[in-house]
């Protein structure tokens, strides 16, 4: 026969293992491969699937270059408030984001020819 000791550790297993998804998604960096496919189907699913604007607007270098590489990264980690650009702080960490911001300006996510490259 169980002790209810057993139970509540348990219990209490199951809950650190419902709460841990979001801590494992912030900790993690996802792989330049992870990166392109969200960025092609996710942020493409609004911006067009070549990024050329969709419900939200292009994400082709020229106008990344005129917003600048950190403004990128705000809009991207806390979203745009009343508008339809949602935060991706809780599924991306930090480096994602940058990596991200970075493949926007060179172009690397619109061409097929050639894989992501990692910024230095
Ligand atoms: C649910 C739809 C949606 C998704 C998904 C989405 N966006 Fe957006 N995004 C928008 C909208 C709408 C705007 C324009 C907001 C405004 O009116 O200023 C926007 C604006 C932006 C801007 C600013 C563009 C500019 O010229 O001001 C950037 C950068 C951006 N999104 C990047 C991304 C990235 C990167 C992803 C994927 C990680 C993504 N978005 C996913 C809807 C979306």
């Amino acid at each position: 026969m169980r002790k209810p000791v057993i139970v509540i550790a348990g219990a209490l297993a199951l809950l650190i293992a419902c709460a841990s998804p979001f801590v494992r998604a912030v900790d993690d960096n996802h792989s330049a491969a992870q990166l392109r496919n969200l960025v092609r189907q996710d942020c493409g699913s609004c911006h067009g699937l070549t990024l050329q604007g969709g419900l939200g607007p292009s994400l082709r270098p020229q106008p990344m270059q005129a917003l600048g590489v950190d403004a990128i990264r705000l809009i991207i980690a806390d979203g745009k408030p009343d508008t339809a650009m949602p935060p991706w702080r809780d599924l991306l960490t930090e480096q994602d984001i940058r990596q991200i911001a970075q493949g926007l300006l060179s172009g690397a996510y619109i061409s097929d020819n050639h894989s992501t490259q990692e910024s230095p």
